[in-house]
């Protein structure tokens, strides 16, 4: 039976660009059977442009402003995704909303990464929500987009703790560690075709059942 060649990426970012960087690392590593298509960014400058021009991934900018409305916006990126053989779209420290433009030209196939532990604090500052909260496990999402706010069906999700000498930059600091282990993690999911997805419910084909002591508490027992 032919194999499939490595499933095709196109990232969608704004910023900094460190998801997109433990992403190519992974496939780099040979841990992600996976090629980044395009890096696509709304913000001209923003730094993962750089990030991937100088591992020669292609790039284009396309501001956000220079469209009257979304669904403008939207099929710039439809149209460049579509031009450079995208499989699955991957929304990585991208800040924009989208819309069924993209959503249905990507059907399941358009995942974002949060930095909470949805349904629990949605939107932005999502870490410093959770410290400022009180919480004492926090966490990372990665999930599929629909047309709401961090709402999509989960496909993974990592926790951490929070203790009494953290404050809102080492919660952020140890969120975002989890985000470069799972996002990888979830895309080679898709690329080995093994996720369903059941309504509002992810089903992982293959899935290792968890552990008795696979659980997280914080603070931790005294010894
Ligand atoms: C990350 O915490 C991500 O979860 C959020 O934006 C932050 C920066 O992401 N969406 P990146 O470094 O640009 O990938």
């Amino acid at each position: 039976m032919a194999t499939r060649g490595p499933l095709t990426l196109g990232i969608l970012a704004s910023g900094t660009g460190t998801n997109f960087v433990a992403i190519a690392d992974a496939i780099d590593a040979g841990r992600l059977d996976a090629a980044i298509r395009v890096v696509i960014c709304n913000r001209e400058g923003a730094s993962v442009i750089e990030r991937a021009r100088s591992r020669g991934i292609e790039t284009v900018v396309i501001p956000h402003r220079d469209h009257p409305d979304r669904r403008s916006f939207e099929t710039a990126v439809v149209a460049a995704m579509n031009a450079h053989g995208v499989e699955l779209v991957v929304m990585a420290g991208f800040d924009r909303l989208v819309t069924t433009t993209l959503l249905t030209s990507f059907p399941q196939r358009v995942i974002n990464i949060h930095p909470a532990l949805l349904p629990a604090f949605k939107g932005l500052d999502a870490q410093s929500q959770a410290f400022e909260y009180g919480a004492r496990i926090a966490g990372a999402t990665v999930h599929l987009v629909d047309d709401e706010m961090d709402h999509g069906p989960i496909i993974v999700q990592a926790a951490i703790p929070i203790s009494g000498s953290d404050d809102a930059e080492t919660v952020r600091q140890r969120i975002l560690a989890q985000e470069h282990v799972i996002y990888p993690l979830a895309i080679q999911l898709f690329a080995e075709g093994r996720i369903e997805v059941d309504g509002r419910r992810v089903h992982i084909r293959g899935e290792a059942q968890p552990t008795p002591e696979a659980h997280l508490i914080s603070p931790l027992p005294r010894r």
